[in-house]
């Protein structure tokens, strides 16, 4: 007898460790704030948080004429020291760890003599233009995965509309902004 009295207590107790383990788990179940990124459901007219955070970004950067037409190549020529280096920039320059810039608008895409390009720079073909310029600067990687340049990217926009403007310097026939 004092055997099944064990049995009993033992079940009970086993029995309200379950039950106390399902409540546990079901309740974490419905209330799961820390496994959640977004709420559970969207509102009606809400995005995902990335789309709300990158939307205004995107929207706030004028359009790259706007930004030329308002561009310093003295202050894109101050920026442009840290490209320097890796970038030679005078007309016959060297390739040092980049290839030399001078020309380099409207230049055919990895064409600087002496500097091995990688495929993902070479496959992007075409020319540079200053919208080509403005995305790579921005975001080389983003623009060409795989490249050699490693340089983050400069995120302001004034700042990549100067330095284009100093790139358009590093010519003997500079070309015209586009309108
Ligand atoms: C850490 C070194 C480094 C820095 C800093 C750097 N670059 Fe480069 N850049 C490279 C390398 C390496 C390549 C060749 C990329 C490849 O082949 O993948 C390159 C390629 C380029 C090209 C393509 C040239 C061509 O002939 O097709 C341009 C344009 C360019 N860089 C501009 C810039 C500018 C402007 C800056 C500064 C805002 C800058 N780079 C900063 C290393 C650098």
């Amino acid at each position: 007898m004092a055997s099944l009295d064990f049995n009993r207590t033992m079940l009970a107790f086993f029995g309200a460790l379950v039950f106390y383990g399902v409540i546990v788990e079901f309740t974490s179940l419905v209330f799961m704030p820390w496994r959640t990124e977004r709420p559970g459901y969207a509102l009606p007219g809400s995005a995902p948080a990335a789309a709300v955070a990158a939307a205004p970004a995107a929207a706030k950067e004028p359009p790259l004429p706007e930004l030329l037409a308002k561009a310093d190549a003295g202050k894109g020529a101050a920026d442009a020291k840290i490209c320097a280096t890796c970038h030679s920039f005078e007309k016959g320059g060297p390739a040092k760890i980049g290839p030399n810039l001078w020309g380099v608008v409207g230049r055919p895409v990895a064409s600087a003599p002496g500097f091995a390009y990688s495929d993902a720079v070479k496959s992007l073909g075409g020319d540079w233009t200053y919208d080509k310029l403005n995305g790579w600067i921005g975001n080389p990687k983003g623009m060409a995965a795989g490249t050699k340049m490693a340089f983050a990217g400069e995120k302001e926009p004034q700042k990549r509309a100067d330095i284009l403007a100093y790139l358009q310097s590093l010519s003997d026939s500079p070309v015209p902004f586009p309108k």
